[in-house]
């Protein structure tokens, strides 16, 4: 990889490396170039000042320090260092001319690290995706600096909320000294309009304003924009058929039967049974004959389950029905959802009024600290989450013929 060029903006990072500041602090959106000048900046300035000195590189886990900082850094091309990395110790050493200096590599999420990392001194850190990592950690590293006093302490991330430690403890505190630095995509020079339109598909919502906007905004209100656009009243003439269910004895369980053809995918008809409007509780084998009953007429390729429903699953099973266990990670199912429903990959066909109403329905909870939705008026909103976040991941991974890094 060659660096030709920087930005006014990552020049800022530079400056940094040359000024008698210590803290640099630089947030903002996906792909805007932190990470990369960042490191760049860190090793320059570290190798000017210093001889046989220990510096740390943190990320979220050390493989992702490996992954996201320390290869894209031995990439470049033209670096006036040689690099040697002893994969044993996660230690990179750089030498130039008669100098050499130790960087070691740490997770912030790694217990292992937690444990490593007291027992250094470190005249710097660079902390890549700060935001992802545990206060202790941080704390614990920056304490790590304190004997040095021209030590200098980098930070990288993508907003969160505005309740986050990070933010509320450094960004926002006027009492701690540092450069903050604002990154948005135009800040990266490689990325043209065609680039940066694309990666803004990736997200939607919260998630738009966080990783595109970089704002440090609240999950706050309805969790899907949905509308008129979102809803069809045509049934596509074939496909491949799947259903999806959220599953519950007290709480509503909720089945969707989908028509998927390539990366777009249409919820034709839907069952929703409230266990405890209706007063009456429905057996594991009732629930199977309604699932049946949806699946009339279509062959269905795999009924994606709520994993926690065992004897559910042994019960389907048994009259025949391929089972996939969903994935249940509720944040980065609702990320995916949003996307979709954004771009046009799932519709929901006019005849499914419990989901459609659903999502007039569904709720971040704003009072919570951390990205919480409120379980109410969440189960057809969960059997979509499965269908997307198991599905249609590789679906419209597959005919899109692109991952970007973040997703
Ligand atoms: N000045 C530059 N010259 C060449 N390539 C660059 C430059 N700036 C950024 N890039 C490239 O752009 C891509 C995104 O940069 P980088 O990973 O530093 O962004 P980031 O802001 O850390 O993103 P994220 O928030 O997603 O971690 C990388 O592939 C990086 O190598
Ligand atoms: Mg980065």
């Amino acid at each position: 990889m060659q660096i030709e060029k920087f930005s006014k903006k990552q020049g800022e990072i530079l400056k940094f490396a040359y000024s008698d500041e210590g803290v640099l602090i630089c947030d903002g959106a996906v792909r805007s170039g932190k990470t990369i000048v960042m490191s760049f900046a860190f090793v320059l300035w570290a190798m000017d000042n210093f001889d046989k000195t220990n510096f740390a590189i943190c990320g979220k886990t050390v493989s992702n320090a490996e992954r996201n900082i320390l290869r894209p850094f031995q990439q470049i091309e033209g670096m006036p260092f040689k690099m040697q990395y002893k994969i044993s110790t996660r230690m990179l050493t750089v030498r130039c001319a008669d100098r050499e200096n130790y960087f070691y590599l740490f997770g912030g999420k790694d217990e292992s690290s937690q444990a490593l990392i007291q027992g250094l001194t470190l005249a710097g850190v660079l902390f890549d995706e700060v935001a992802l990592m545990p206060k202790s950690f941080v704390d614990q590293a920056i304490a790590r600096t304190l004997s040095f006093k021209n030590a200098k302490l980098w930070f990288n991330c993508n907003p969160e909320s505005p309740n986050h430690w990070f933010y509320k403890e450094w960004i926002t505190d006027d009492k701690k000294q540092k450069k903050h630095l604002h990154f948005l995509m135009r800040d990266n020079p490689i990325l043209g309009d065609a680039e940066i339109a694309r990666a803004e598909s990736f997200f939607a919502g919260v998630f738009y304003q966080r990783f595109i906007l970089g704002e440090w905004v609240l999950s706050e209100g309805l969790v899907y924009d949905f509308g008129e656009d979102n809803i069809v009243d045509e049934i596509p003439a074939n496909g491949e058929y799947y259903i999806s269910i959220d599953y519950g004895t007290m709480n509503p369980f909720s089945a969707g039967l989908w028509c998927v053809l390539g990366d777009k995918a249409t919820r034709i008809k839907e069952y929703y049974y409230n266990g405890r409007e209706k007063a009456v509780q429905r057996t594991d084998e009732d629930y199977c004959d309604s699932v049946e009953e949806l699946a009339n007429g279509y062959n269905i390729r795999q009924v994606i389950v709520d994993p926690s429903a065992a004897s559910f699953i042994a019960a389907l099973r048994r009259r025949g029905f391929t089972i996939r266990k969903a994935n249940n990670d509720v944040l980065d199912g609702i990320r995916r959802t949003a996307v979709y429903l954004k771009n046009g990959n799932i519709k929901i066909h006019r005849s499914c009024v419990d989901s459609i109403a659903e999502f007039g329905l569904y709720r971040w909870d704003d009072k919570a600290t951390a990205d919480t939705v409120i379980k109410e008026n969440d189960h057809a909103m969960d059997d979509i989450r499965y269908f997307c976040n198991t599905i249609m991941k590789n679906k419209v991974r597959k005919e899109s013929n692109y991952t970007p890094i973040f997703m």
